[in-house]
């Protein structure tokens, strides 16, 4: 298999980092292709631990070839800061190229980010207030600003000068803050735009001769599939496609180039921001699993709800997105945990759904059905074959298999590159 797309199979921060680093090992290429700088990864390679949030993590093997894709809203100041950053613990950043077709982060955005969550109060979506809505939304209405835009010093001037003219009427006379200085987000966007410049180049072809030479490409999805704009607990979602379909259209591949997807898939469920949430646990089991799994966002340090694995939004996924398999992370956290559940249904007004359902009417007033299995006590960081896993954790794997008809390729038992169990290779 040449061509993987590895998504998330919840509500993003499965741990799709660690996989994506460990499946790094055997790429040639690894492509970002939707999202920002709302996604964070923690990749801990030996002493050190590497936190990014635009730069695929492919970036700490020097042989590799990283590519954000045309999909990607970037903010430049995060990734001229994550390149510095790099830079700084000695990563070299030649192999990394940028779609000319990636849309800006403006300051702009950012600034609505905030004041319309603000304005929403009760309503509020829970962003992560990068930009990432707003970058979309005039994606979308044909009004933003691309990479290819901050080369070209005219267009940007023209392009800024049009859109400040509404942003700022906006800004000011809607929601009564200050607007932006034309001189001063140019003279800031000209100095980012010498120093991306060199790594700007068409991703697609790259893919293309990429392709023609068999090379091995992993696509690394951001976010999770339930915070898909389409497929996602709509409003509360983010603006762009985590599944594994939008990696054609971010990166400007044909669906025919993909042979495999996997979904990164944590052994319990956690979500940030708003929405609803079916097995969220508000006791000292949530707790307890918040603080062994350091469910805390990478982006915005924010803590993480916590619940059950969720059986039910698990077997979606792997429809949406027509996975292959699972990789199954931080088992170990539910290590000592006596008795695990598993939602393998919901019941709504007395019926049992067993689909994830559409309306969030309905998902908010959903009880889980509960299925209970033996937990483990042991210290299971060390095992690296199926085999080494207590009987208890071995069931617990097979439940999800059954449960999601969908097998478990990789399992996670520790925050290591080397703490991963292979059950079937991926590339
Ligand atoms: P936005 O992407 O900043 O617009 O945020 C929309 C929703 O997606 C919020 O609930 C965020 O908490 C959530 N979100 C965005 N990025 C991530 C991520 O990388 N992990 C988990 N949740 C995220």
């Amino acid at each position: 298999m040449s061509v993987v797309v590895l998504i998330g199979a919840q509500w993003g921060d499965e741990g799709k980092g660690k996989i994506t680093d460990f499946l790094a090992r055997q790429a040639d290429i690894v492509v970002r292709y939707q999202g920002g700088n709302n996604a964070g990864h923690t990749v801990v390679v030996g002493e050190e631990e590497y936190r990014l949030h635009l730069i695929p993590s492919g970036i700490l093997y020097p042989e590799k070839m990283c590519l954000i894709g045309n999909g990607v809203v970037i903010d430049p100041a995060v990734l001229v800061a994550e390149l510095e950053y790099l830079q700084k613990k000695g990563i070299a950043t030649d192999n990394l190229r940028i779609s000319p077709r990636a849309h800006l982060i403006m300051p702009y955005h950012k600034k609505l980010d905030e004041v319309q969550e603000e304005k929403k109060g009760q309503n509020k979506i829970g962003t992560t207030r990068r930009g990432i809505g707003p970058a979309y939304m005039d994606k979308a209405a044909r009004t933003g600003i691309r990479v290819v835009d901050l080369l070209d010093r005219d267009e940007f001037a023209r392009k800024l000068e049009n859109n400040l003219e509404d942003v700022n009427f906006l800004l000011k006379r809607v929601y009564e803050v200050d607007g932006f200085d034309f001189e001063e987000v140019f003279n800031e966007y000209m100095r980012y735009a010498e120093i991306l410049r060199p790594y700007v180049a068409d991703t697609s072809v790259i893919l293309h001769e990429a392709l023609e030479a068999e090379k091995k490409i992993l696509f690394e999805g951001a976010q999770g599939t339930l915070l898909d704009l389409d497929h996602g607990t709509y409003p509360y979602v983010t603006s762009s496609h985590p599944t594994a379909g939008a990696a054609c259209i971010g990166a400007g591949i044909g669906p025919t180039e993909i042979d495999k997807a996997v979904g990164v898939i944590k052994a319990y469920t956690t979500r940030v921001g708003e929405g609803p949430f079916p097995t969220e646990l508000k006791d000292e089991i949530g707790q307890h699993l918040r603080e062994m799994g350091r469910e805390y966002g990478t982006t915005t340090g924010r803590p993480r709800r916590c619940g059950w694995f969720d059986g039910v939004a698990a077997r979606y996924a792997a429809r949406i997105n027509g996975l292959d398999s699972f990789a199954l992370t931080k088992l170990d956290v539910l290590t000592g945990v006596e008795t695990i559940k598993i939602c393998v249904g919901y019941r709504f007004q007395g019926e049992v759904l067993r689909e994830f359902p559409a309306s969030l009417k309905v998902l908010t007033q959903c009880e889980p059905i509960y299925e209970e299995l033996p937990g483990w006590a042991e210290d299971i960081s060390g095992a690296r074959d199926f085999s080494d896993l207590p009987q208890a954790a071995q069931n617990y794997v097979r439940r999800i298999e059954e449960i999601t008809g969908t097998r478990v390729s990789l399992i996670g038992v520790g925050t290591r590159r080397s703490q991963t169990i292979v059950r079937e290779e991926i590339f």
